[in-house]
């Protein structure tokens, strides 16, 4: 039995009922009517799968219920029986649309019968058509969705990681922070207990702040970039940093150092530059507080390097340190005059220090003058010790206390 449902209509009973007989055993279920407006009636309660319909009918005509029903029942497939007379008028109803096939009559049963198996099949397959279309549009609607939350979900994600991302950037930043903080409170708390052993003996206070200015302007002098001239400024500073191992019975011995003592004395750049190891921003520094002992000819301590393999830095310091050590009294031996040490600066010149450096510094010494002769000098360059104010804090007061004599025990 099919479940397809056929609508017969047709002024001529005969016609009607023998359609009705012919389609029922068929298998299809079957309404009748006999006139347009009564099919119309009909389908106000229920439309059916097809219509066949006659064409010339009192009232109404076939083709103009078939423009009603199209555009009140537009899937329901339309059939039209007529004459050979309204050929024309047929086929011109199936070029605008509303009707499906038409039969001309007189017709056979069976030609009727394939007519609507064939439209039936042709409908089947337009509705599958439909449905199918139907279902790839509600899936691309799902795929779209889900599209559409994965992104929000990604999209979340994603700015969870930039805020988390960010976060640690600032702990990070922070870390930093707190790390050079302590790395400079390490480097201030050394150079302040130097500094202050430094200030203990007499023979040698003031000394690194005096090494300072001369390297400072002997280093503007050879035109070393700035860079270079932070690391000098450190290094000039604490070049003797690695005495504060030196026990204070050889440190202030008064008479000669006996060889094993000397020897002591010797690892003081080593010391000194292992003191500044924990310290990154000091590096470089470090290095030349290494070599500020080297000889130009390669005779120095404690790695024997020679001529330019000697950090310029290193080469000045050790110009500078020397004749200030010359110019002050040891317990072993008097100062020399001004004259004499720039003569034994020269004597040594490209055996134990670096030409360059030597003719740079009596350059600067003659334009600034001798700290040692003239200690209030160094007041007017104080001004060159601020940049160490945040590293070594307290370093400022030492110095002032040194140039008042006996302040210092
Ligand atoms: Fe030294």
């Amino acid at each position: 039995m099919s479940s397809y449902t056929i609508l017969v209509v047709d002024d001529e009973p005969d016609i009607v009922d023998l359609l009705h007989e012919t389609f029922a055993e068929a298998g299809y279920s079957v309404q009748t009517a006999h006139s347009a407006p009564e099919a119309l009636a009909l389908l106000e309660h229920q439309a059916p799968d097809v219509i066949v319909s006659d064409n010339r009918m009192p009232g109404m005509s076939g083709i103009e219920f078939f423009e009603v029903v199209r555009q009140r029942h537009q899937d329901v497939i339309r059939i039209l029986m007529t004459g050979y007379a309204d050929l024309k008028i047929a086929i011109e109803a199936i070029n605008r649309g509303w009707v499906y096939k038409f039969i001309t009559k007189p017709f056979k049963m069976e030609e009727i019968l394939v007519a609507v198996r064939r439209a039936l099949e042709y409908y089947d397959m337009v509705h599958q058509k439909q449905v199918l279309e139907q279902q790839v549009r509600q899936q691309n609607a799902i795929l779209e969705q889900r599209v559409q939350e994965r992104t929000r979900a990604l999209q979340t994600v994603t700015e969870e990681l930039a805020l988390k991302n960010s976060k640690l950037l600032r702990q990070k930043n922070e870390i930093r922070r707190l790390f050079s903080s302590l790395q400079r409170s390490y480097l201030g708390t050394i150079a302040v207990m130097y500094f202050a052993l430094e200030s203990k003996d007499r023979y040698t206070r003031g000394h690194s702040e005096r090494v300072f200015h001369y390297a400072l302007h002997v280093g503007h002098k050879l035109g070393l970039p700035p860079s270079d001239m932070v690391h000098l400024k450190y290094a000039a500073l604490l070049h003797d940093l690695g005495k504060i191992s030196v026990p204070d019975s050889i440190l202030l011995k008064p008479s000669q150092l006996t060889p094993e003592e000397y020897n002591v004395i010797k690892g003081h750049p080593v010391v000194g530059a292992t003191i500044l190891d924990p310290i990154l921003f000091l590096q470089r520094t470090r290095d030349v507080i290494r070599q500020h002992h080297e000889r130009f000819d390669g005779s120095g301590y404690p790695d024997g390097l020679h001529s330019e393999l000697i950090d310029i830095k290193g080469r000045i310091i050790a110009v500078v340190d020397a004749y200030d050590a010359m110019r002050s009294d040891r317990p072993y031996r008097m100062a020399r005059s001004r004259d004499l040490a720039l003569e034994e600066l020269n004597a040594l010149k490209g055996r134990q220090f670096c030409p360059r450096c030597v003719t740079a510094f009596e350059e600067v010494l003659e334009e600034l003058g001798d700290f040692y002769d003239d200690p209030g000098l160094l007041d007017q360059y104080r001004d060159e010790l601020r940049f160490m104010e945040e590293d070594m804090r307290g370093i400022n007061e030492i110095f002032t206390l040194n140039a008042v004599e006996g302040v210092v025990a």
